[in-house]
């Protein structure tokens, strides 16, 4: 059983998210999603539409996730990896280079992004899109 982790905000979810979510699971047989709390959304000064228990409720239902947890500080992505027996650490190549340090407890791959959609472009045309309707 290969274990492949990866983390993230998952907020207002767009196919860019499901994109990366099905390439993580393709790596391996069993994926884990850590997801960011609002409290250490707050500490990384970002605020999410959705809250917490919303985003990991729709993280479980993606047939690409098995696992959710969460992510509650900077620090915990070693403990994490051996906690949970973890293969192959995953990120958005936005991240490229920035994990290589936990090369010595897993393999470390960073998958392409998708262009053209993200969860502040989403916030930022609505705003437009809406304005006084
Ligand atoms: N991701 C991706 N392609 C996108 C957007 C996100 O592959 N177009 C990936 C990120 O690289 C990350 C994961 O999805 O590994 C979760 O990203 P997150 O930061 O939660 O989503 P964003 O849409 O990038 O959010 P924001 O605009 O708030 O930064």
């Amino acid at each position: 059983m290969k274990r492949v982790l990866t983390y993230g905000t998952f907020d207002l979810m767009h196919y860019g998210h499901i994109r990366l979510l099905k390439r993580a699971k393709e790596l391996g047989d069993y994926l884990i999603v850590a997801v960011s709390t609002d409290e250490f959304n707050k500490l990384k000064e970002k605020k999410s539409y959705h809250n917490f228990e919303t985003r990991k409720l729709m993280l479980e239902a993606i047939r690409y996730v098995d696992l959710v947890i969460e992510e509650n500080d900077w620090d915990q992505k070693s403990d994490d990896i051996k906690k949970y027996y973890v293969d192959t650490f995953v990120m958005g190549d936005d991240w490229e280079g920035q994990f290589d340090n936990l090369n010595k407890y897993c393999e470390v791959v960073y998958l392409k992004r998708t262009n053209g959609i993200s969860t502040s472009k989403i916030k930022k045309d609505l705003e437009i899109e809406f304005k006084g309707v």
